[in-house]
């Protein structure tokens, strides 16, 4: 498989028009939404737009995450606002069926967007905004040690009402060092 990224047992692809649908069910699940930002509801022709948008977009890379074993589509992610000469970029990441959550596939899709982001794109520093309640990726931070750099006070407007979220990271020079030493 050339044209993928490839983990231990997931892998991603770029996103496909195909991939949408699911796309469009799992952000209009509350369960998913409430650690979410964006303007829901969403709908296939709104998806469609943000799609023919973002294919020719220099600045990101989006993805669909697949499980090796069986070739389920299980979520989404991707880098985005990436910008030279700093070299940044933010993640975002969603792992649309439920019934996989706390199998390690989400600290997989950051362990193959870091490798990817720092020796294919370039970067220097990986970060990620999260709602303060977002236990999930409270955990993942904890597990692959992003740094956090702050807590944003009433930085968003979410599911009416202004909330607080997080901002975490890592360097390059971090996660080499910690490639390194798990080698
Ligand atoms: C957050 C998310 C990506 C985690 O995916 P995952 O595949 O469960 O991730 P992992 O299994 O690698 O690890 C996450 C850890 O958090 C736990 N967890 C996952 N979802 C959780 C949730 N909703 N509430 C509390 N804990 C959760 C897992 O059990 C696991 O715990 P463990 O390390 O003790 O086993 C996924 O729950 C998701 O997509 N949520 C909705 C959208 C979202 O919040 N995206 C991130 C926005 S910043």
């Amino acid at each position: 498989m050339i044209n993928v990224l490839l983990g231990k047992s997931i892998y991603l692809k770029l996103v496909e028009r195909e991939d949408l649908f699911k796309r469009v069910d799992w952000l209009n699940d509350p369960d998913i939404q409430r650690t979410l930002n964006y303007d829901y509801p969403t709908s296939i022709a709104k998806t469609e737009k943000w799609f023919d948008k973002v294919i020719s977009d220099s600045h990101r890379r989006d993805f669909s995450v697949f499980l090796i074993e069986d070739n389920r589509y299980i979520g989404f992610c991707g880098l985005i606002d990436i910008s030279y000469p700093v070299g940044k970029a933010e993640l975002y990441i969603t792992i649309g069926e439920k019934d996989t959550w706390g199998n390690g596939y989400g600290t997989e899709v950051y362990d193959v967007l870091m490798k990817y982001g720092f020796e294919e794109l370039g970067l220097n520093k990986i970060y990620i905004h999260y709602l303060t309640y977002n236990q999930g990726t409270q955990k993942i931070m904890q597990k692959i040690g992003w740094q956090l750099e702050g807590l944003l006070r009433q930085d968003i407007y979410s599911h009416g009402k202004i909330a607080d979220r997080y901002i975490a990271s890592i360097l390059k020079k971090d996660w080499a060092k910690k490639n390194e030493i798990s080698k």
